[in-house]
C-alpha cells in the first residue's frame, strides 16, 4: 500500500525523524510505498478560513504545496505524522498544516476521505517520556485528524530520558509498527 509520512522536525538530528525513519524502514520492508514530506521543506500557507472547502465540497484551494500532498493523502491507506514539542505543544508548522485538514469534512462534518487512513504519530520532547501534562495536547492533535475517518494505529513518545539507541526499545516498537501497518 502507499503511505505518506509528514516529518515535522526542522533538525538533521531529530529524534522524531530517527524514530519514523525506522518506523518507515519497517513499513516499506513489509513492501509498503511510503513518500515523504519534510515540513519545513513545504511551502505551506495558513488555513484562510473561506469556507470555500465546505462550500464547495472539494479539497484546499489555497496553491501551495498542500495539492501535491493531498493528491498523496487520498491515494494512501496509512499517514505518519510526527513532531518535535515546542512550547508543551506541537510544533507551530504542523499546526499550520493540522489546520488545512478543514476541508476533510463536508458542510455536514462528514469524512470526505474515501476510505478510513491508519494514522501514526511519533513525538518528541525534552521532558521525561512519561511527562503526562503533555498527554491532551497531544491527544488534541491526534483528535482532529481522526476526526475525518483516519483510525489511530500508533503513538510514539519519545522523552529527553528515552533510550532511542538503534536497538533501544523505541526503535524496536517503531520498527514493529511500520512492519505491520
Ligand atoms: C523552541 C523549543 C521549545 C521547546 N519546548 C519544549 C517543551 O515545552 N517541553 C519539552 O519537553 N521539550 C521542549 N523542547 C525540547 C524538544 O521537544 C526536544 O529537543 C525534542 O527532542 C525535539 O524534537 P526533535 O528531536 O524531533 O527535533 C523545546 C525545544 C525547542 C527548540
Amino acid at each position: 500500500m502507499k503511505i505518506t509520512a509528514v516529518l515535522g522536525s526542522p533538525r538533521d538530528a531529530s529524534v522524531s525523524t530517527r524514530i519514523a525513519m525506522r518506523l518507515i524502514e519497517g513499513a516499506r520492508n513489509a513492501g509498503h510505498k511510503v513518500k515523504i514530506y519534510k515540513i519545513n521543506e513545504m511551502d505551506i500557507l495558513g488555513c484562510h478560513g473561506c469556507g470555500c472547502c465546505r462550500k464547495y465540497d472539494t479539497d484546499c484551494v489555497i496553491e501551495d504545496d498542500m495539492e501535491e500532498y493531498f493528491k498523496d493523502l487520498r491515494e494512501s491507506e496509512a499517514l505518519i505524522l510526527t513532531s518535535p514539542n515546542y512550547y508543551s505543544h506541537v510544533a507551530g508548522p504542523m499546526i499550520t498544516f493540522m489546520n488545512r485538514h478543514y476541508c476533510l469534512l463536508d458542510k455536514d462534518k462528514n469524512p470526505r476521505l474515501p476510505r478510513e487512513i491508519k494514522l501514526v504519530c511519533v513525538f518528541a520532547q525534552g521532558a521525561p517520556a512519561g511527562y503526562e501534562k503533555y498527554l491532551p495536547n497531544y491527544d488534541w492533535y491526534i483528535s482532529t485528524f481522526t476526526s475525518k475517518n483516519m483510525e489511530l494505529a500508533g503513538k510514539i513518545i519519545a522523552g529527553g530520558d528515552s533510550d532511542v539507541s538503534e536497538e533501544g526499545e523505541i526503535m524496536t516498537k517503531a520498527y514493529a509498527l511500520g512492519k505491520s501497518l
